[in-house]
This record gives structure tokens, C-alpha cells and sequence, in this order.
């Protein structure tokens, strides 16, 4: 890992591009090669197909430069076995031929983009300006590739900053519980006690956000181990609605499910999904409503909708919404945008898919759709 970062720490400037000259006569070699100099780009001359064909085994390059008419192996020949292998079929190939330009027909075969042509003799202010575009090119592609890797990095990092998070907030709810034990009751206190509540308060919050945020970075780094079992879908519905109804009567729970309704998955996970679905249906419906919660088996699968009548989701943030930190309604509401985006992780992570519908007008609400296979695949596990 430091090697990652040590590698993608370095400066951008220093991304050398490497262009590929492929003739059989030298003269020619060395004319291409003062025409680009000027560019700054590694420039490796090859003196046949073959040559060139070992110099794409050893490294890449942005661009090759291929005369057509060489001995042996031609340019056209080189370039099939060029395109033929996986590792560099992506290198564009600019040929050059002193053909008239009737027979660029032959290079319409190749893949779009890819492949280009110069005629001879070759105008040096036409040759520079297409393989700058190719070197420009493969900066930018090195730039984006060196960026992902320290982003992977950052996101380990970042997820043993939370890691480290948990001791001081752990110790700190033990204090304030414990002064406040040793408060008692006693009258003159209770402002000490109401400040020492809040506190306590507010780390149980804090605990719950470096807990999501850990779960969130770990699903995402595919770190996390389903533990699967058999269990009745329907009846854990029925268990969740018994426990979060008394939360609020204005939103009544209504479960439709078959009697029974096995599934082979995470228990604790696909309840946790659920549960953030219902909790959300309560939050985003401020004016209350029924919240239906519908399971049915099709195929191999089990199809769960949870439908509330609250504010609904607009179209555009319907995307947003299952991302880290994603939120369609500001912070209003009280929540950190990780419910979702640890749902999709879960559900993902069975091999199922996760989804809302909505028009996003207050009132008509949304549905949330996960769909599950009924036995996860072991390579989920
Ligand atoms: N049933 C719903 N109706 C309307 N909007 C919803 C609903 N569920 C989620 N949203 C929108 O999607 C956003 C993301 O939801 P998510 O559950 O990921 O985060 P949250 O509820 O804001 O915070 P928490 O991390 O506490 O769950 C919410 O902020 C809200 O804007
Ligand atoms: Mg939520």
C-alpha cells in the first residue's frame, strides 16, 4: 500500500509518454524522430514488425508510428497481431504509406478511433499534432488510473480513522454514565445531570455515525462476511412490525406475506436493511400515512416492497439517494445519508438489487424494492 500511495503521490509532469517508431530504414527513423522531439515523449524506434512486436511485450506506449511497406512482416501484418493481443490492442496505430489515398479503404477495417493514416511524404506539422493528441491522451488515461489507486488509499485510511474512533467515544460514554450514576438524585444536581444526559446523548449518535460509516466503508470494500442461515421472512416482518409500531401510531404497519416465506441469507443483515426501509418510511412521511410492507416468492427469488404516502423521492436524486452521505431532503430530517448506501451494500453483496419508485410529489410517496435470491450464492459468503 505505501508503494500506492508513494506511486500515486508523484507528479503528474512526470508521466513520460512513450511513442513506438516502426520503419526498416534508418533515415526514416531519424526523420520522424526530429520531427518529434519537440513533443518531450520517450520516442523507441524499431527496425521491423518483429522489433516492434518485442518492444510492446517489454512496455506501453501512447502511439506507434508503422510504415506499411517494410520486408517480411509488414505494417498491416504487424498491426493484426498488434490488435490480436489483449494486452496492447488499445495502442493506436498511426500507419504511414506513400499509397494515394484510394487505398485508405484497407484501414476501415479497424476499430474506430484506433487507427489512423499519413501519407507520405509527411507534413511534420500534421504528424507532430496526431501524436500529441495520443500523448495528451494517455497522460490523462495514467492521470485517472494513479488517482483511483489513491483514492483506494485514502479509503483504507479513512476507514481505520474510524476504526480508531470507537475507544475515546466508548470511553467516554462509560464516564458520563458513571457520573451520572453517582449523581444520584439528589435535586441540586439536575442541571449537571440534564448537560450529562445530552452528553450522553450525543455520543450514542456519534457511536451510531462511526458504526455506519465503518459498516459503509467495509461493504464497500467487500470486507464484510455474510453469516447465512434459514430463516421465515414473514415472520421476521412481523417481529420487526411489533417492535417499531409503538414508535408511532400515525404510520400503521400493514405486512402482506405468504404464512411462510424461507430464505437462506444474513438474518441480522436483511433485517437491518429492512429496518432502515421502515424507519426511513416513518422519517420522509412527516404527515403520516400507512406504511405497506409487501413479500412474494417469484422464481428463484423473493421480491419486497415497502411503500409509505410521505414526501417522496424527485427523479433526479433517485440515483443520490443510495449513495454515501446521499440526501434528497437536506439534513432537515435528521439523518446522515448511510442507511441507504449500507442497505445497497447488503443487498448487493447477496447477489440482489435494491431500487425506489417515486414521482417524488409529497404525498404520493415512494416504494422501495429489494429483490433477493432465495438461497444467496455461495460466492457471496
Ligand atoms: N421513504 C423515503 N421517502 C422519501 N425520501 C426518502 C425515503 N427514504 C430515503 N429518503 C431520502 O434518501 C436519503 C438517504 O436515505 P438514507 O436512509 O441513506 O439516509 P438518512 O435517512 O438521511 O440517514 P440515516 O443514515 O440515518 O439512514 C434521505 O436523506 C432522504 O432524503
Ligand atoms: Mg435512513
Amino acid at each position: 500500500m505505501d508503494m500506492a500511495v508513494e506511486m500515486a503521490k508523484s507528479d503528474p509532469d512526470r508521466i513520460v509518454p512513450s511513442v513506438l517508431l516502426v520503419d526498416d530504414r534508418p533515415e526514416n527513423l531519424l526523420a520522424l524522430e526530429g520531427v518529434l522531439k519537440p513533443l518531450g515523449a520517450r520516442l523507441v524506434k524499431a527496425r521491423s514488425g518483429e522489433d516492434a512486436l518485442l518492444h510492446l511485450l517489454r512496455e506501453t506506449f501512447a502511439v506507434i508510428l508503422l510504415d506499411v511497406q517494410m520486408p517480411r512482416l509488414d505494417g498491416l501484418q504487424t498491426a493484426e497481431l498488434i490488435k490480436q493481443r489483449e494486452q496492447t490492442r488499445h495502442i493506436p496505430i498511426i500507419f504511414i504509406t506513400a499509397l494515394s489515398r484510394e487505398t485508405a479503404y484497407i484501414f476501415k477495417g479497424y476499430e474506430q478511433g484506433a487507427v489512423d493514416y499519413l501519407l507520405k511524404p509527411i507534413d511534420p506539422e500534421i504528424l507532430r499534432a496526431k501524436v500529441r493528441v495520443f500523448c495528451d491522451l494517455f497522460v490523462r488515461g495514467e492521470m485517472i488510473r494513479m488517482r483511483s489507486v489513491e483514492s483506494d488509499a485514502k479509503d483504507v485510511f479513512l476507514a481505520d480513522v474510524i476504526h480508531e474512533l470507537k475507544t475515546p467515544l466508548a470511553a467516554a460514554k462509560a464516564q458520563a454514565q458513571l457520573a451520572l450514576h453517582q449523581l444520584g438524585d439528589r435535586r441540586t444536581d439536575a442541571t449537571t445531570a440534564r448537560s450529562l444526559r445530552l452528553i450522553s446523548r450525543q455520543i450514542d449518535r456519534l457511536n451510531r455515525l462511526v458504526g455506519d460509516l465503518l459498516e459503509a466503508s467495509r461493504l464497500e470494500a467487500g470486507s464484510v462476511e455474510l453469516q447465512t442461515s434459514q430463516f421465515d421472512l414473514s415472520a421476521l416482518l412481523e417481529e420487526m412490525r411489533n417492535r417499531m409500531q409503538p414508535l408511532g401510531d400515525r404510520h400503521p404497519i400493514r405486512i402482506n406475506a405468504p404464512e411462510k416465506l424461507s430464505l437462506i441469507a444474513d438474518k441480522d443483515r436483511i433485517e437491518q436493511v429492512l429496518a432502515n426501509l421502515l424507519s426511513n418510511a416513518i422519517r420522509y412521511s412527516p404527515e403520516g400515512g400507512p406504511i405497506e410492507v409487501d413479500a412474494e416468492t417469484t422464481g428463484d427469488g423473493v421480491h419486497i416492497r415497502v411503500r409509505d404516502r410521505g414526501l417522496g423521492i424527485p427523479r433526479e436524486h433517485q440515483q443520490l439517494v443510495f449513495e454515501r452521505f446521499g440526501r434528497a431532503h437536506g439534513s432537515a430530517f435528521g439523518g446522515l445519508g448511510l442507511g441507504l448506501a449500507i442497505s445497497k451494500g447488503i443487498v448487493e453483496r447477496h447477489g440482489g438489487r435494491i431500487w425506489v419508485e417515486s414521482t417524488g410529489r409529497p404525498g404520493e410517496g415512494s416504494v422501495f424494492h429489494v429483490q433477493l435470491p432465495l438461497v444467496t450464492p455461495p460466492a457471496q459468503t
